[in-house]
């Protein structure tokens, strides 16, 4: 298998790092517009392969997307990230042209990629990469409600004091501070609703508290977070490589699912060897539907600036 990253920022480099200590790739590349950037990053991350054992073979490079032919898949980062007090929705606007051009030089060379979208905002550039390619709409997934449930399941497991591994916590909608939605109705802890163990206050704030996981983040650290975000990147490539069909909130394309259309967004698909595979439309209830319906007009609104750029 070879895998690519695009953008060798903090986001890019920390997935790249897991997608090699898993050994989720034969092969890896990197690739930066910054020069020597790139292969700086591959440099490091393969001097760790001797302490941490592993045999992925890694590449950098400044631009030569040659280097990245015959990619199975391709995940994206390239572009700014959040300074802290912007929302991912003023990035549109530099981000838009980056990630089109990307998308159109990496299907050049790795024509039959499936293609991870983590830019920001994510929705609508997972809007624009499907749009401007016209490619299968199964092969492009954005990354964002992998995260946003990982995010919900932390808080969670801050209030219950129990491991977030034993959570099972859904994040749909888009990945916006005001456009997802932590779904508190359908969480569990080993199966047991968490609403059992959790005063309405309490939910109250978890929900509030996922919904600003990112821009919390931005605050405390002057820029957008990586750890969290490059993990669930890899976890995407894991999913794709290894054909696990794992269950993951991404953002995809909706044709009439969620009671949507003509849009990308978030929510519970099968992840394996042909991309996104299956969406589980599993029934919101009136007012999940309702919260559902409001983030997908903020998320067009979105997706109509792209036509005035
Ligand atoms: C975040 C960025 C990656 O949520 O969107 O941290």
């Amino acid at each position: 298998m070879k895998v690519t990253v695009v953008g060798a920022g903090a986001v890019g480099a920390t997935c790249a790092d897991n997608i090699a200590r898993a050994e989720l790739a034969d092969e890896l590349v990197i690739l930066d517009i910054k020069e020597g950037f790139a292969e700086g990053k591959a440099q490091d991350i393969s001097q760790t392969a001797a302490l941490l054992g592993f045999d992925t073979h890694i590449t950098g490079t400044t631009g030569d997307y040659a280097k990245t032919a015959k990619s199975d898949v391709v995940v994206i980062t390239s572009g700014l990230p959040r300074k802290p007090g912007m929302t991912r929705e003023e990035l549109i606007g530099t981000n838009a042209g980056i990630v089109k051009g990307v998308t159109q030089n990496i299907l050049k060379y790795s024509p039959d990629a499936i293609i991870i979208v983590i830019s920001n905002p994510m929705d609508t550039m997972t809007y624009l990469a499907l749009q401007s390619t016209g490619l299968p709409k199964n092969r492009i997934i954005g990354m964002g409600g992998i995260l946003d449930s990982a995010r919900f399941k932390y808080q969670l497991s801050l209030q219950l004091s129990c491991s977030p591994g034993d959570l099972n916590a859904v994040v749909v909608g888009g990945h916006g501070d005001t456009t997802m939605i932590p779904l508190m109705r359908l969480a569990t802890w080993n199966s047991v609703p968490v609403t059992k163990f959790l005063s309405e206050e309490q939910q109250k704030q978890i929900v509030a508290d996922t919904m600003v996981g990112g821009a919390t983040l931005t605050k405390l650290l002057g820029t957008s977070a990586w750890y969290a975000p490059g993990a669930a990147g890899a976890a995407l490539v894991e999913s794709i490589v290894r054909d696990e069909k794992k269950l993951f909130t991404c953002c995809v394309s909706l044709d009439g699912e969620y009671g949507q259309k003509d849009i990308c967004l978030g929510v519970p698909v099968t992840i394996g060897r042909n991309g996104w595979e299956k969406i589980l439309d599993f029934g919101l209830n009136a007012e999940e539907q309702a919260l559902f319906n409001k983030s997908a007009d903020a998320v067009r609104s979105m997706n109509d600036v792209l036509k005035t750029l």
